[in-house]
């Protein structure tokens, strides 16, 4: 082959373009390949802190984005390099999808690093059940998210006279108020997770905490079948009432963007949101607020992201450790969760560099934790697993679209609990 002089610069190119100093043999054994779905600007802008941690440790990142809110389609694709004898290095995963996959035993042991870096005094036990498996870790929790928020644009507030609700009752007035001025009152992304994301909130501010673990932990059929539960329905149909006609299909950072512009007053979503806000520039209690879910406020539904690290080869090891270490150091608990819009999964993380929102998010995840009501998301597979998830979906989404009553739809509840329970 003639070498060219362009052939010669690219060569030089592609050697320059190598992490400086290390042969691009040596790059396996100190690179992560990781698969997870944060591909919104918040998110990815969080996901670089991490990219960047490991860079300065000289470890590099094979990113593997699967774009899809709630990590449905992430799933997918994981299942598919698994199945063909290819994990990544890591991926990241939620709750009962940790254990499922560990029960496949395809998950690598990380005890003694969790021994070493003392994980199981500062990681709370509520997190502990996803991230370990019989006793073993095989995943490192990277935050403390929870669901039951909504997010206020706060001049579409100020201008209408309103105030952040405290009640249902107070959010369905606010709603009226804002659907009255022409606005869109409620922004939201028709996908089933996001609906299921209303309906953990739902289930939350009508029942409270011990018919929300009844219903969605316990799955009692009782409870499931209950006229609480057919209330719950209602309150889903009249949130629908509020959303715009082109809802179906959002993304759910496309519905941020709508509170962020004042296009519409309020989104009720985990607090992944606020990574949106802070990544357009906007600033808690100035141009946003964030409050819990009117009638869910002393509880937290909580979803924590993981990085679940797969079984390698021993050049791909020492990496993936170093990996694990990075999540869980409070240095990057910290500087990472500021980020996210998450509270750290540590609790011996100060809260120093948080904003409000993220000095709540702590403090609120600390009184649940202390008063037994810090419970799994529905949504966000911390409360049953994918089998029984998606089957409450399809009943959750069929309501609100308008396929079922809501008498029907606490029937199809219990039916579609029951078989997939099987
Ligand atoms: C959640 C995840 C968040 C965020 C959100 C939207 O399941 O825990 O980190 O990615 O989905 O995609």
């Amino acid at each position: 082959m003639k070498v060219t002089k362009s052939y010669l610069v690219s060569a030089a190119l592609l050697i320059s373009t190598t992490m400086a100093g290390v042969p691009a043999i040596a790059q396996e054994t100190s690179r992560v390949d990781v698969l997870h779905w944060w591909t919104s600007g918040g998110e990815a802008a969080a996901l670089n802190v991490l990219k960047e941690n490991l860079k300065a440790q000289g470890v590099g990142w094979q990113d593997v984005p699967v774009a899809g809110g709630g990590g449905e389609q992430a799933m997918t694709v994981l299942r598919a390099r698994v199945t063909s004898g290819d994990p990544p290095t890591a991926s990241q995963m939620l709750g009962f999808d940790v254990q499922d996959w560990a029960a496949q035993g395809v998950l690598t042991d990380l005890n003694a690093l969790a021994a070493k870096e003392n994980w199981d005094k500062n990681i709370p036990v509520a997190l502990q059940q996803f991230s370990k498996y019989k006793g073993t870790w095989v995943a490192a929790p990277v935050n403390l998210h929870s669901t039951n928020w909504i997010w206020i644009n706060k001049k579409v507030f100020d201008d209408l006279g309103l105030k952040a609700p405290q009640t249902w009752d107070e959010l369905i007035a606010a709603l009226d108020k804002v659907k009255a001025s022409g606005k869109t009152a409620l922004a939201h992304g028709g996908q089933p997770w996001q609906d299921a994301t209303i309906f953990d909130s739902a289930v939350m501010a009508t029942g409270g905490p011990e018919f929300y673990k009844k219903a969605l932990i316990d799955l009692d059929p009782a409870a499931l079948g209950s006229d609480t539960m057919k209330k719950v329905f209602e309150r889903m149909t009249k949130l629908r009432s509020y959303v715009d006609s082109n809802f179906s299909g959002r993304d759910w950072n496309l519905a941020s963007a709508m509170v962020i512009r004042g296009d519409a007053a309020v989104q009720i979503m985990g607090d992944w949101a606020k990574g949106e806000f802070l990544g357009a520039g906007k600033k808690p209690g100035t141009d946003f607020l964030c409050t819990r879910f009117p009638g869910t406020q002393g509880t937290v539904m909580f979803n924590t992201d993981q990085f679940a690290m797969f079984k390698v080869g021993a050049n791909r090891q020492a990496a993936q450790q170093k990996m694990a270490a990075a999540i869980e150091d409070p240095a990057f608990q910290s500087s990472f969760n500021v980020v996210k819009g998450s509270a750290p999964a540590r609790t011996d993380v100060s809260d120093a560099a948080f904003d409000d929102c993220g000095k709540k998010a702590i403090a609120d995840v600390k009184e649940a934790e202390a008063k037994g009501t810090l419970l799994g998301s529905l949504a966000h597979g911390h409360a049953a697993r994918a089998a029984v998830k998606n089957a409450m979906y399809d009943v959750i989404t069929g309501e609100f679209n308008g396929d079922y009553t809501p008498d029907q739809a606490v029937k199809e509840l219990v039916s579609a609990v029951a078989s997939a329970k099987q």
